[in-house]
């Protein structure tokens, strides 16, 4: 790895400036906020600098700026005013928006719930709610459908029915289409540049409105309920954990708000993310039928006719391998911001304090000094041997380092144990074979002209 020390003489950082400002928003609306940021990696080097209108962004794809940026100087980054609209219109003080001390404890109290062995609790609702989906897939074998429709489907019944258990399905229906519309909202708003005030409740803001209102009103209500029965009678979801978990300094529990905050956080963060990658790994397996055919007869010899079970997972690598170099051309989370609470330097070039930088697992992925054929997908390059020749910081599709994302785990584990099932029984095609996903970023990685796919039983 090179080392990043700071220099007294600093250069300027490259990159287009501010009088072709117009220029990048053409050129932004013409090939995709990624392929522009591509082409401008590709002008410029690992650390350049962008302006779309007043704001200027500072994007670095070295391995070794994710690492400078997210462990060595990770005193000098934080999540400020990147968040601030996310942070206000839906996740609150969760702990994918809290900064300081706040999101230390949370972090604390939440990890063991993360952990490998705390996310193979879920693995009951997991086969239970992929066997319900099963079923419907056996309904609509033949057809043509979106299949990030599909698996938005399954994800969200999973990530739900692991905060709470005991609702009905309709009920999470509901909720799941209320929290969707505040999600939604909250990204079409980060994006605007004219902005209704919040108070005017018309329109868009009015249906954001009723639909947060709804969702606190739901959440305090099984919160309430639960408060209302033994502790030994609250089923074991993510809430009830949260819920009985203090604090291992103060001995505080998580107050209602928080509850709230996080319930809705785990929602946002672990169903979308997972279902897009499912997606892109449906897709590389149409279009790499060699790849699909290693995936299915370690499917196969594995499970022959029955359902994972955890031991069955650590026998099926290759999978695993799939859902890796899916999430390395396919990351769910192209980009993510850090703003620069002090002045910092990287690689010679200053980097001022109020200044957001952005790393991008999509284009650290693409790096030709660190990956060959960075465009090829190959799950080959996840064999243990080759994983660890690789520079550590190469892949980021969790992003890195203390802010890493909590859920990684339990994400993999729910790809895992969903392409095993599901690919045991259904081989998807693309419905057009030449079908090629314009790829873009829209809050997570996009295919802008979809991904329709055939559900096609195997034979
Ligand atoms: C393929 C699936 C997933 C991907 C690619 C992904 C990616 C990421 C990334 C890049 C971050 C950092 C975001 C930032 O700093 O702005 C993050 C944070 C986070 N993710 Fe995930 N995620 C996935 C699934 C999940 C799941 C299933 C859960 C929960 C069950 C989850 C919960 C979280 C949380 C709570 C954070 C905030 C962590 C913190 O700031 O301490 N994620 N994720």
């Amino acid at each position: 790895m090179t080392t990043i020390t700071p220099s007294a003489r600093f250069t300027e950082l490259p990159g287009r400036k501010s009088p072709f400002i117009f220029d990048a928003a053409r050129d932004i609306q013409r090939k995709g906020f990624l392929q522009f940021l591509h082409d401008e990696w590709r002008r410029h080097g690992d650390l350049f600098q962008i302006q779309i209108g007043a704001r200027k962004m500072t994007l670095a794809i070295h391995p070794d700026h994710v690492h400078h940026i997210s462990i060595a100087k990770r005193e000098s980054y934080d999540k400020r005013e990147s968040y601030d609209v996310v942070r206000e219109l839906l996740l609150g003080n969760g702990v994918l928006t809290a900064t300081g001390e706040a999101w230390r404890r949370q972090r604390r109290l939440m990890s063991p719930f993360f952990t490998p062995r705390g996310v193979e609790q879920f693995m009951p609702v997991m086969i239970r709610d992929a066997q319900q989906f099963i079923a419907r897939w056996q309904s609509k074998a033949g057809s043509v459908v979106e299949m990030l429709d599909e698996m938005m489907f399954v994800t969200a019944s999973i990530i739900l029915r692991s905060l709470f258990t005991t609702e009905s399905d309709e009920t999470l229906l509901e909720l799941k289409s209320d929290v969707e519309t505040m999600i939604q909202f909250t990204s079409t708003r980060q994006n605007k540049p004219l902005r209704l005030p919040m108070w005017l409740k018309v329109g868009e803001n009015g249906r954001y409105d009723r639909a947060r209102r709804r969702v606190y009103a739901y959440i305090q209500d099984v919160i309430a309920q639960r408060r209302a029965m033994p502790v030994e009678r609250w089923p074991d979801d993510l809430l009830s954990k949260l819920m009985r978990a203090r604090d291992e300094e103060t001995g505080e529990a998580v107050s209602d708000a928080l509850l709230r905050d996080e319930s809705i956080t785990m929602f946002f963060a672990g169903h979308e993310t997972t279902a897009r990658t499912l997606t892109f790994a449906w897709y590389a397996l149409a279009k790499h039928p060699d790849v699909a055919c290693r995936l299915r007869n370690e499917i196969d010899t594995v499970l022959g006719d029955r359902e994972p079970t955890i031991e069955d997972l650590k026998r099926m690598p290759y999978t695993l391998q799939v859902i890796k170099e899916t999430l390395r051309l396919y990351p769910a989370a192209p980009l993510y911001a850090r703003d620069a609470i002090q002045d910092d330097v990287i690689g010679g070039k200053r980097i001022t304090a109020g200044s957001t930088v952005i790393l991008s697992p999509y284009l650290t992925h693409r790096h030709p000094g660190f990956w060959e054929e960075p465009e090829r997908f190959d799950p080959e390059r996840w064999t243990p041997e080759r994983e660890a020749a690789q520079h550590p910081y190469a892949y980021h599709p969790f992003a890195a380092g203390q802010r890493i994302c909590l859920g990684n785990t339990f994400s993999l584990f729910e790809s895992h144990v969903l392409l095993a099932m599901l690919a045991r029984r259904f081989a998807p095609e693309l419905a057009d074979p030449r079908h090629a996903p314009q790829l873009d970023m829209a809050g997570t990685l996009i295919s802008r002209n979809g991904m329709p796919m055939r559900i096609v039983r195997r034979a």
